[in-house]
């Protein structure tokens, strides 16, 4: 949530902090602010709204300066104006902050401020890290008898003040006395810290840097760096060495261009054969009829004697968590159980020895799930990360893990992402299912059928017109159903939550025999009910749901198996899937379901990759 970008080097600050902000616009969107060093003075310029907005207003004043500080706000405390937006300066002058996260005790520092002098601008928690630093940078030029240089000074009001900051912070700060030096700090959010030549770009997320380098630090939590001109220290926040090496930021800029897409979920949705070629390679073998996930090999054993096995994730992520529930149950008869991360660490879970904690996360980087990682870590679980961002702190914080492979995900509604986590489940299941009972047979089943998978997309992905144009008839509703049996019943949640994020229409997913228990109240022909109806063990039952919504006058479409005409007497529209194996079968459904969400949130004329209140990565709790 919210995008820091910062920039040390010999070019002109103004153009690079621009362009990274517009890289990491998808992690907030209500406004931003540059902070620039130029003649021993802090230009600070700050725009409500999109950071178009803000370009606007830099290109008018074309800054020279060579080093600066940038900020994307997804507002948390304070309404979206520019008055909050970041960067903050302290009440000196001398000093501009940007901050990611939250300052949970910012109301008690607030009132000390005061008392001490401070001036108060925003109706920010960050404001008070700024007045802090200043204050602390202040005082210390008065009262201190050792001679400290201006860069030692404020390195020190930098450690006293994140001493006392309780809650979540990624800070970069930068001083007017100092315009060759920045100082940047995390805990909870993360910072990377990009090495070009003669260059430091510091950003929240690497796709700020990869068009300048790929050679980057990953700040680990509480430590912090002190970048000059000669090259950067870190260092824990209470000062101790801290050694961290320099990593290959893994994707490239083309992963992270629109190319010829009008949006980025669009083109994620179209990825998804490639993506999932990429996930499934060097891990499907072919040849030898295998599954090989190197991530985990040390824990193979402790996975594969496992009593229980607990999932948490947020939104997307807990869907294919819960997908893996059927998978593992059935495939490796392991008891799962899946949890919202939010309310795990909020509960008492039941961690024995021998439970094993999975977390599912995109980005790596959301708080709850961070949390219920640290929580299950602390009862003493082995813990497992199915990641995508390499590098991010969930997949840093696990004993072991599985990347997903399917490069960086920009559209705020999560896609090829589902799927990679649906198929790395379904690998992971079947590893440990042939390492307790399943026989090569069955597996070679899975494994050939698995490899089809990437196709048989692509010939959903070619119903994407036919899928608008239904979708048009329907896009005015603002109520719909999303209903389904078994592994269908998380894709149900998944189409509905799609299309909430996106197309702001009111959509609820359920096991379709949940609707008798209280929803089918809701049933008039106004209401659009999606089944997804494959060919499966509880087709008939399905069916046996789809006459009851039709004898209510319900509208009906349904993703059904191709070949499927019985589905034509109950249905409305049908899109149809190839077949597949039951336990596959999520990795198909939820295209139309993607598409279907996509096409109504741009026939009703929303942003599709920038959703209102919506940001990709939810780093506050
Ligand atoms: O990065 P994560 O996978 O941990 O994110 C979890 C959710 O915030 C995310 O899936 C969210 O629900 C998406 N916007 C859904 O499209």
């Amino acid at each position: 949530m919210c995008g820091i970008v910062a920039y040390l080097g010999n070019k002109k600050a103004q153009n690079i902090l621009l362009e990274g902000l517009k890289r990491l616009e998808y992690r907030g969107y209500d406004s931003s602010g540059v902070a620039i060093a130029q003649n021993y003075q802090l230009e600070v310029i700050r725009s409500a709204g999109r950071i178009s907005c803000l370009e606007e207003k830099l290109i008018e004043l074309n800054l020279f300066g060579s080093a600066g500080i940038a900020h994307t706000r997804w507002a948390t405390h304070g309404a979206p104006t520019e008055k909050n937006a970041h960067p903050h300066q302290d009440y000196t002058g001398k000093i501009a902050i940007v901050h990611n996260g939250i300052i949970e005790n910012y109301t008690t520092l607030k009132k000390w401020l005061i008392k001490k002098g401070a001036e108060f601008k925003s109706d920010t928690d960050s404001e008070v890290v700024a007045n802090m630093i200043g204050l602390f940078y202040d005082k210390q030029n008065a009262t201190d008898t050792q001679e400290l240089s201006d860069a030692e000074r404020l390195e020190k009001a930098l450690r006293l003040t994140l001493a006392k900051l309780a809650g979540t912070f990624g800070i970069a700060v930068i001083c007017k006395d100092l315009p060759d030096t920045l100082m940047v700090a995390r805990r909870g959010s993360p910072l990377v810290i990009g090495i070009g030549d003669d260059e430091f770009i510091i950003a929240s997320d690497a796709a700020a840097i990869v068009k300048h380098t790929t050679q980057a630090v990953y700040l680990g939590d509480n430590e912090m760096a002190v970048i000059s001109r000669d090259g950067y220290v870190t260092s824990t926040i209470d000062n101790q060495p801290v050694n961290n090496k320099i990593e290959e930021i893994e994707y490239s800029l083309e992963e992270i261009e629109l190319a010829d897409y009008t949006h980025y979920m669009q083109k994620e949705i179209f990825e998804q054969p490639e993506t999932l070629r990429a996930c499934m390679s060097g891990r499907l073998d072919l040849q030898n009829k295998n599954i090989k996930l190197g991530g985990i090999a040390d824990m193979s054993r402790k996975l594969v004697k496992a009593r229980k096995i607990n999932i948490a994730g947020c939104g997307t992520a807990l869907h294919s968590a819960m997908v893996a529930k059927y998978l593992l149950e059935e495939l490796a008869s392991l008891p799962v159980e899946t949890d919202f991360a939010s309310e795990f660490r909020y509960r008492n879970p039941i961690i024995n020895e021998g439970t094993m904690q999975i977390v599912v996360s995109q980005s790596g980087e959301t708080i709850d799930t961070l949390a219920a990682l640290r929580e299950a870590h602390d009862r003493g679980a082995h813990t497992l990360g199915i990641v995508n961002s390499v590098g991010s702190t969930i997949a840093r914080e696990t004993d072991c893990g599985i990347y997903l492979h399917v490069g960086p995900e920009i559209g705020v509604a999560s896609t090829k992402a589902f799927t990679g986590q649906v198929a790395v489940f379904t690998m992971l299941a079947l590893y440990i299912a042939r390492r307790r009972h399943m026989s090569q047979y069955q597996l070679e089943r899975y494994i050939d059928a698995m490899a089809k998978i990437p196709d048989q997309i692509e010939t959903i992905l070619l119903l994407s017109e036919m899928i608008k144009e239904v979708t048009a008839q329907y896009c005015d509703r603002e109520n719909w159903l999303f209903l389904g049996r078994g592994y269908q019943y998380p894709v149900a949640l998944e189409g509905a939550l799609k299309l909430k994020e996106i197309s702001y229409i009111h959509a609820e997913g359920l096991p379709a025999a949940e609707m008798k228990h209280g929803p089918i109240a809701l049933i008039t022909p106004e209401m659009p009910v999606v089944f997804i109806a494959t060919k499966c063990d509880q087709y008939d039952k399905v069916i046996g749901n789809m006459e009851e919504v039709k004898a209510r006058g319900g509208q009906i479409i349904a993703v059904a198996t191709e070949g499927d005409q019985q589905i034509k007497n109950y249905a409305d529209h049908v899109f149809y899937v190839p077949d597949t194996l039951d336990e596959l079968q999520p990795l198909l459904t939820v295209v139309p379901l993607q598409l279907l969400a996509y096409h109504a949130a741009v026939l009703r004329g929303m942003d599709v990759d920038k959703p209102r209140n919506l940001a990709k990565s939810v780093t506050v709790e």
